[in-house]
């Protein structure tokens, strides 16, 4: 799936620590992950960014308090995604993105309201491939 949306390589987690190969990476989006933040700081390239925005509660916290401080003693950037502001210009670069196919959601499973317990309890399993949609129908009867 991975390679299906524009990966050339791809890393098995549970096969390979990306933080023990050679690699040295330019951005770091950690979508998840419960390595700390140190391991991530070291495969980062000398001007490598990170950007925590989900994972483990350890991770988002490592993210939270010490990335700033990690940011300022070198030239590696090191923050969390919960601490962006959201405005409409970065929405309507998205949406550029997305209309040019250049993003592309993917989307695992879509369920009805009625289903949402079920929705919660496959999403909780921790292996949903991209997301999971609950589909409201308005009745207008
Ligand atoms: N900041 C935000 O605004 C925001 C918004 C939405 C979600 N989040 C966070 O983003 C994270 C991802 O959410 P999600 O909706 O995609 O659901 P999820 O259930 O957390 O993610 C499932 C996917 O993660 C993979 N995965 C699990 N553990 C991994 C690991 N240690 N290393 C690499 N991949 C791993 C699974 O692969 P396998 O099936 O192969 O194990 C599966 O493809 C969550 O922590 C969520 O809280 C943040």
């Amino acid at each position: 799936m991975a390679r299906s949306i524009g990966a050339d390589r791809v890393i098995d987690y549970t096969q390979e620590d990306f933080c023990q190969n050679e690699g040295r990476y330019d951005l770091i989006l950690a979508v998840n992950g419960y390595h700390p933040i140190l391991d991530y700081r070291r495969v980062l390239s000398p001007e490598g960014i990170y950007v925590q925005t989900g994972g483990s509660m350890a991770q988002i916290f490592q993210a939270l308090l010490l990335g700033p401080f990690i940011s300022m003693t070198g030239s590696k950037k090191m923050s969390s995604l919960g601490t962006v502001k959201q405005n409409q210009s970065d929405l309507l670069f998205m949406k550029e993105l997305l209309e040019a196919g250049k993003v592309v959601p993917v989307i695992d499973k879509r369920y009805s309201l009625s289903e949402i317990t079920e929705a919660f309890r496959y999403l909780g399993e921790g292996h949903a491939r991209g997301k999971v949609i609950i589909t409201v129908e308005h009745n207008n009867k």
